[in-house]
């Protein structure tokens, strides 16, 4: 097969893919652990920096299917706390990266009205960093039919400890009591208040672990594991994953039949 013939191929395949699609029944909210960049790169014997490149292209095809379908909510896994223990020249790069995607990217926010919301310990990132991410957010807070949530310098565990401290300074004050601790108001707490929990969280490269994401937000997460690399996920990768998520019965505790009534 050459090019030609395999990129028409691949289109067949997404159509096929698409036309099986629920539209009715897509999941508001997908958070994404974006895995295996460095393994990506190691299979064709490049730095691991190229398998980021990569990433940043499949990223862009995730986000154009999300649009395309209206998906109201997205969540990206794309530093961790713990990703700080890297080496430093990876790091370096990561960054420079990350301020040279959206730097790139900030009008097509706009143009998409999207809101850029990054979630994490922002004030760790290096301060250009810190303050682009900042602006971005600040000139697109005030679009509210998607978001963008990107979880940078972010740990979960990190998270919840945050919103107890705040919790614990309100009871402190005097301002709430401790049986008004409620979910519902831990939850006002964290950085992904106002946004729904995840339907759906995919994780890419073949590792069946969490790694510190949205802990408390995925209690009722569907869960998708592919042992594609995040940079091989591409178009009709997303499909399958959405394919997968509407075979599932959300039975949130309940016994079938009760489900919708
Ligand atoms: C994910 O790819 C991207 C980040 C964590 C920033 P990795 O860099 O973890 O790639 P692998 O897991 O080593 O292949
Ligand atoms: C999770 O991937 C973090 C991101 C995708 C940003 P890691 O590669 O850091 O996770 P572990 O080390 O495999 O758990
Ligand atoms: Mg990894």
């Amino acid at each position: 097969m050459d090019e030609l013939q395999a990129i028409e191929a691949r289109h067949v395949a997404e159509e096929e893919l698409r036309d099986q699609l629920d539209i009715r029944a897509l999941p508001q909210h997908i958070a994404i652990i974006m895995d295996g960049n460095g393994r990506w790169a190691a299979q064709r014997g490049l730095p691991r920096i190229a398998g980021h490149k990569e990433g940043l292209r499949a990223l862009e095809d995730v986000l154009d299917i999300g649009h395309e379908l209206k998906i109201p909510y997205l969540t990206i896994y794309a530093f961790s706390q713990e990703n700080w223990n890297r080496p430093a020249s990876e790091i370096r790069l990561l960054m420079a990266l990350l301020e040279q995607y959206l730097t790139k990217e900030r009008q097509r926010f706009h143009d998409r009205h999207v809101r850029f919301l990054p979630i994490g310990r922002l004030e760790q990132l290096p301060p250009a960093v810190h303050s682009l991410v900042s602006e971005v957010a600040e000139e697109t807070s005030h679009y509210t039919t998607r978001t963008l949530a990107v979880a940078l310098s972010y740990g979960g565990r990190a998270e919840i400890i945050d919103a107890v401290q705040q919790l614990a300074l309100e009871v402190q004050m005097g301002s709430i009591s401790p049986n008004q601790i409620d979910e519902a108001r831990f939850e006002q707490h964290l950085t992904t208040w106002g946004l729904p929990d995840p339907d759906l969280l995919i994780r890419t490269s073949g590792e069946t672990r969490i790694s510190n994401f949205l802990p408390w937000q995925i209690a009722y997460t569907e869960l998708y594991f592919t042992r594609t690399l995040w940079p091989d996920f591409r178009r009709c990768e997303t499909l399958l994953a959405l394919l997968d998520y509407q075979k599932r019965e959300r039975r949130f505790g309940r016994v079938s039949q009760t489900v919708s009534s």
